[in-house]
């Protein structure tokens, strides 16, 4: 693209609410690294999602709630009501003393009051951390800690299929070690008995009855933030990636639009959780910013049985379907008539994002959900990238299964060979870099800049690292290879392999441990435990050991993070600088024993015979 500063003001120009234009378009230097995009403008993306779609749109619909009970009733929410809403909890949220610039985690399930504090943040300027109800209370007291939270934001408890989560007890436990909250809202959801503590604990309803429904939005500069997600990095505590208010919202709006081709009057759905980026871009703020209607569903796809998602698509009439291969996988292994008891016809685009898709998914995904009538579109993207990068425009890209195939426009993709140089041509492959600023980039890791430029501009000159290997085929088409860092992808969520290991190394008995993945069938990638127990001379059956070191895993990280095996050893494989050789212990439980490669720099071959 020969001009991407003028391609991005046009969007920017034509397609959003401003208070204030901005002075420059684009300022950036991935050396230090600093961007900013549309500088000196003012705005609320609140505004843009809710307030500028009423005139034309109040009464139209822009969630719909599907609750975990196919027996309760789904909620439309019209953007008028929305706005209402986001008003209430706005002034709540003021009330409590939230104002500009203060962090609130949100730790809820997928309820409305999920989408609404969301965006009663971004109103007055708060910047949210959404902590994806699935974690730990050490997890979560780790960001909250880590970004130093005013505020929590969470339920009495959450509905999973046939489960009841005490997510008030999760938060109780975390907020022993957590210095910086001064209160808790507290939604009623599963009306369990819950202890709320005096002074610090309150319930919303009743505050919100009280609020006013009209609030004035936060004027916000171009830059400011707008909120944090934390992502696992391969090393130390999670990362906070900083999004800010001008560039997210025209690139999440302006991908949403072009990659799920919506037009008015869709009904689109996205079945992640709002806990991560998928949720936030192309849950709320992509969607709202482009008045659609867009679903959050609050339960999982084998409840009642392995027909929901199909169920929930012929009933509300969905018209794009954005999901994980991981889903497609469980749910492909269930009986076709799941399927076929329900009718599909609505459907025009189906998506796919968080891990490479294998190719007996797609096809599945293609025959069956989509009939071979709609186009499939596996989006490549990032908690840092904001949004969407490389993905198909549905029916103008052909598509070909496992390929993210082209990069957007304005997205300047550079695959690098080991010694930090371009590969220049087709049928190539290396390390997927980005070699120009686009507006949805995370600006820094909160707190950690220095990080910021270590774990992404570091590693190559000038260029935005993005931790993944890619291939380029004749045709020009990327496709994604996977993660070349120590990031593991499970279920389509990223895990880094330290903490693990870190919440492993706590059970007494343990001395070192090393995590890999290996492939699994339905979780694209299911994680292998080496560990290593002290010397102590205590006879402890290895299966209680085992469920030990997973109860210690969840109790840190949450159950995604739990092993699928567990092998106790005497060593570990190690370079003479002491760095555990995960491509060894990788192979190992591939079973590729036969072909472990050049292990000459290995300080302690001996492990091999013992283990
Ligand atoms: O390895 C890539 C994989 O997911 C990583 C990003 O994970 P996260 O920040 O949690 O964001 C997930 C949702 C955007 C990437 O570095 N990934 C994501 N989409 C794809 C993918 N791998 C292959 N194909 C994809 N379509």
């Amino acid at each position: 693209m020969r001009d991407p500063e003028n391609f991005w003001s046009e969007i920017a120009e034509e397609h959003f609410v401003w208070r204030k234009p901005w002075d420059k378009v684009l300022d950036w230097n991935f050396s230090t690294p600093e961007v900013k995009w549309f500088e000196g403008a003012q705005l609320n993306i609140t505004e843009n999602c809710i307030d500028r779609h009423l005139a034309t749109k109040a009464d139209k619909t822009a969630i719909i709630f599907e609750p975990n009970d196919p027996s309760e009733e789904a909620q439309h929410i019209s953007y008028k009501q929305l706005h209402e809403k986001v008003c209430a909890f706005a002034n709540v949220l003021k009330e409590q003393g939230i104002k500009k610039g203060d962090r609130v985690c949100i730790y809820l399930p997928m309820i409305p009051e999920l989408a609404v504090s969301v965006l009663a943040c971004a109103r007055i300027g708060a910047i949210h951390s959404v902590v994806f109800a699935g974690f730990s209370a050490t997890a979560l007291a780790t960001r909250i800690n880590d970004c130093e939270c005013n505020m929590v934001i969470t339920s009495d408890g959450s509905f999973r299929g046939t489960k009841t989560i005490d997510l008030k007890g999760i938060v109780d436990e975390a907020l022993e070690n957590t210095p910086t909250i001064k209160s808790v809202l507290v939604v009623k959801r599963t009306d369990a008995d819950i202890n709320m503590k005096d002074g610090r604990d309150h319930w919303l309803q009743p505050l919100l009855e009280k609020a006013s429904k009209e609030c004035v939005i936060e004027i916000m500069d171009a830059e400011d933030p707008l909120f944090i997600l934390y992502t696992s990095g391969s090393t130390g505590k999670p990362k906070g990636m900083l999004h800010t208010t001008a560039g997210y919202m025209v690139y999440s709006a302006y991908t949403f639009k072009n990659v799920f081709q919506y037009k008015e009057g869709d009904v689109y759905w996205c079945t992640a959780d709002i806990g991560w980026i998928t949720g936030h871009s192309y849950i709320l703020y992509g969607p709202l910013a482009n008045g659609a209607t867009t679903i959050m569903f609050e339960g999982v796809p084998n409840h009642p049985d392995f027909g929901r998602f199909w169920e929930i698509i012929e009933k509300h009439k969905v018209n794009q379907f954005y999901t994980a291969p991981t889903a497609i996988r469980a749910l492909a292994k269930e009986k076709l008539e799941f399927v076929e008891n329900h009718d599909l016809s609505s459907l025009k685009v189906l998506g796919t994002v968080g891990e490479p898709i294998n190719e007996e998914a797609w096809h599945w995904y293609n025959d069956n959900v989509g009939k071979k009538k709609s186009p499939i579109v596996d989006t490549w993207w990032q908690t840092e990238t904001g949004g969407i990068m490389i993905s198909p425009i549905p029916y103008a890209t052909p598509t070909i299964p496992t390929y993210a195939t082209l990069p957007l426009p304005g997205i300047q993709p550079a695959l690098m060979d080991e010694h930090g140089k371009e590969i220049e041509g087709n049928q190539v492959d290396g390390r997927l870099c980005i070699k120009f600023p686009w507006p949805g980039m995370a600006r820094t890791i909160w707190g950690d800049h220095k990080r910021y430029k270590e774990t992404y501009f570091s590693a190559y000159e000038n260029k935005y690292f993005t931790g993944d290997g890619a291939l380029r085929d004749t045709v020009g088409y990327y496709r994604i290879t996977g993660r070349v860092d120590d990031v593991i992808i499970v279920s389509g969520h990223n895990l880094g392999t330290a903490p693990i290991e870190d919440a492993i190394n706590e059970h007494p008995a343990v001395a070192e441990s090393a995590i890999v993945g290996f492939p699994h069938d339905v979780k694209g990638n299911a994680l292998y435990g080496y560990v290593i127990l002290k010397e102590t001379g205590e006879s402890r059956l290895h299966e209680n050991l085992r469920k030990e070191i997973n109860q210690i895993i969840t109790e840190h990280i949450g159950p995604i993070a739990k092993l699928d095996k567990i092998q106790f050893t005497v060593g570990l494989p190690k370079t003479r600088s002491g760095k555990i050789m995960r491509r060894i212990l990788r192979k190992i439980a591939h079973k590729d024993t036969d072909n472990l490669g050049d292990i000459s720099t290995l300080l302690n071959p001996e492990v091999f015979k013992r283990s």
